[in-house]
């Protein structure tokens, strides 16, 4: 799929088909994440891949909208050094690209996947092991699509704000 057309067309996927995601695919995804670039080259992420879905269930509770965990085929938690209020906003920059890379990767074969954003660290720790000067803000769930039908869904109506509200010329 060429990027362009992977860029337009990606929605998340929130119900997966039992299908398994061969082992060659999520191993693409998961380098194509390790090769965004990142601040200073810092690459502050680590990746832990859950298949176990006794695992996925439990962490389908660390959030308020995670509950799509318990249903995906495979879920990597995003893991970064813990930070600070006072520490620069890159390692959200670098999160994002990494993220993007895995889920544009998996779109392109694909692949469906949706974020489910942590809120409840203490029970995410305990369930993944992650050191306490780390932390998990996401997790992505994996699978193909339940209704595959999703892979060409067209965006709602009003499914992104119009550009002119958001681009500015010259000067806000
Ligand atoms: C930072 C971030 C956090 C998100 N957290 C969740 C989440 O906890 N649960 C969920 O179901 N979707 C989550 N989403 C998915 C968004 O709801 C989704 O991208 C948005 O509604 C647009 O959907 P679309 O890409 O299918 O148009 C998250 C997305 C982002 C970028």
């Amino acid at each position: 799929m060429e990027i362009l057309e992977a860029i337009r067309t990606m929605r998340v996927i929130r119900r997966f088909s039992p299908e398994p995601i061969p082992a060659e695919l999520l191993d693409t995804i998961i380098r194509a994440g390790r090769h965004a670039g990142s601040s200073k080259n810092l690459q502050r992420w680590a990746f832990i891949v859950v298949h176990d879905r006794s695992t996925l269930e439990r962490l389908s509770k660390v959030g308020a909208f995670a509950g799509h965990v318990a249903g995906a085929t495979v879920a990597i938690a995003l893991v970064t050094p813990a930070v600070g209020p006072n520490d620069p906003w890159s390692i959200m920059w670098d999160l994002g690209r990494t993220a993007q890379n895995m889920t544009l990767a998996a779109w392109s074969l694909g692949i469906g996947s949706v974020p489910a954003t942590v809120y409840d660290q203490p029970l995410a720790r305990s369930i993944l092991g992650y050191p306490e000067d780390h932390w998990c803000e996401y997790i992505l769930s994996l699978g193909y699509p339940a209704d595959p039908s999703d892979l060409t869904r067209s965006p709602k109506a009003g499914g992104r704000r119009p550009l002119d509200e958001m681009l500015h010329d010259e000067r806000w």
